[in-house]
């Protein structure tokens, strides 16, 4: 009797985490603002570039770890911060940065978690960060900053792109309620609790103040021009994450493969650029190294990979793809994440899928 592999591709991952999870709460996973055209670019740009094949370049041992901000991890893939993992999994977050630890890579904690951000660092025995908004209370946002660093968290991630909130029709038609995440200041009796998320008020200034506050490294996450690169760059953040949260704020973007190199080239080299944004193969994740990405991330899959088997499954996803991007790197002659540089890929014409039905068929648009 043959036993069935389980799911053996990231999309396998999410068929069977959309057959697992209520509709709802897949919904609110999945998708993304408006008409989910950035969600899907995000996905389809990466068939823009093709690799280039090289032979005969000794790749009998390869070496994926890479450093992100001085931290060494074991592959260029990191766990993006998303809100509330114990929507795929009782253990939620707890899960999470057990598979990340066994993979050694870092995990960073959303603002929105679903424990609180202390206990989780405690448990914790791998590299954490903690995504954090420019809050409405400063105050807020100063204590969050020191007690991140007292609980072990080795930087913070603030989320740029979420100073309105967007239009999510899946959720409005489900009619899903969001709820207040564990980390915010509860109310008393008869008041209204304080607002949790970014500050629509908030300015680069603001960034500058938190650089200002916190001895961490700062992360600003939500980029999508060369203009903001500068601008974080000047009020002293240490990296940047190339990100459209996932096509879940603003639609119509580009997608984040799209102005990856516009970022870089943004950064002169003064800041690590990251990436963020429909990464689901190893190919991805080569072609955003090539393009200047210091490492990438993940969102969506790490809920699938949790609504299937929990840890188990956050690990087996980041080891897909440890073993695609072993197989690109090799097929590419690039024995080590230092060597896969611009000449790892070429723009390529764009593909459509086939009108013959076969998605996994497709030919070249006209
Ligand atoms: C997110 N994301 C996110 N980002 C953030 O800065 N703070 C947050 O609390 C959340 N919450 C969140 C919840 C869920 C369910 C998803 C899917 C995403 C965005 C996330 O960090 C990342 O930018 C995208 O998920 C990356 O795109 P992919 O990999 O999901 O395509």
């Amino acid at each position: 009797m043959s036993t069935s592999p389980g799911p053996i591709n990231l999309f396998e991952f999410e068929a069977l985490a959309k057959e697992r999870l209520p509709k709802e709460e897949y919904d609110y996973i999945a998708g993304g603002a408006t008409d989910e055209l950035s969600v899907e670019r995000n996905r389809r740009a990466f068939e823009s570039w093709a690799l280039r094949p090289r032979v005969l370049g000794n790749v009998s041992a390869l070496d994926l770890s890479t450093t992100v901000l001085g931290t060494k991890v074991s592959l260029p893939v990191l766990l993006a911060p998303c809100g509330g993992h114990k929507k795929a999994h009782p253990e939620g977050e707890f899960a999470t940065y057990r598979a990340a630890a066994a993979c050694g890579t870092i995990l960073a904690v959303s603002a929105n978690a679903s424990a609180p951000f202390e206990e989780l660092a405690k448990a914790a025995t791998g590299h954490l960060w903690l995504q954090l908004y420019s809050f409405r209370d400063r105050e807020m946002t100063k204590s969050w900053l020191s007690r991140a660093k007292e609980a072990g968290y080795e930087a913070l991630c603030i989320t740029l792109d979420s100073q309105w909130p967007p239009k999510r029709e899946r959720n409005i038609r489900n009619n899903y309620k969001q709820t207040r995440g564990v980390n915010y200041p509860k109310a008393g009796p008869g008041e209204t609790p304080a607002p949790g998320g970014a500050d629509p008020a908030a300015t680069w200034k603001d960034l500058e103040w938190i650089k200002s506050q916190t001895d961490l490294p700062v992360v600003a996450k939500g980029i999508m021009t060369g203009e903001d690169v500068e601008l974080c760059a000047q009020a002293g953040a240490d990296a940047v994450i190339v990100s459209n949260h996932g096509g879940r704020h603003l639609d119509n973007t580009l997608a984040t493969i799209e102005v990856l190199s516009e970022a870089v080239a943004a950064a002169k080299g003064g800041m690590e650029i990251l990436l963020d944004g429909g990464v689901r193969r190893g190919a991805d994740v080569v072609k955003a190294l090539a393009l200047g990405a210091k490492a990438v991330f993940i969102g969506r899959p790490l809920f699938w990979g949790l609504a299937v088997d929990g840890q188990q499954g956050v690990t087996r996803v980041l080891e897909i793809l440890r073993e695609e991007i072993e197989i690109t790197m090799a097929k590419c002659g690039r024995p080590t994440v230092a060597s896969i540089d611009s000449t790892v890929v070429v723009k390529a014409p764009p593909l459509r899928k086939s009108p013959f039905g076969n998605s996994r068929k497709v030919r070249f648009a006209c």
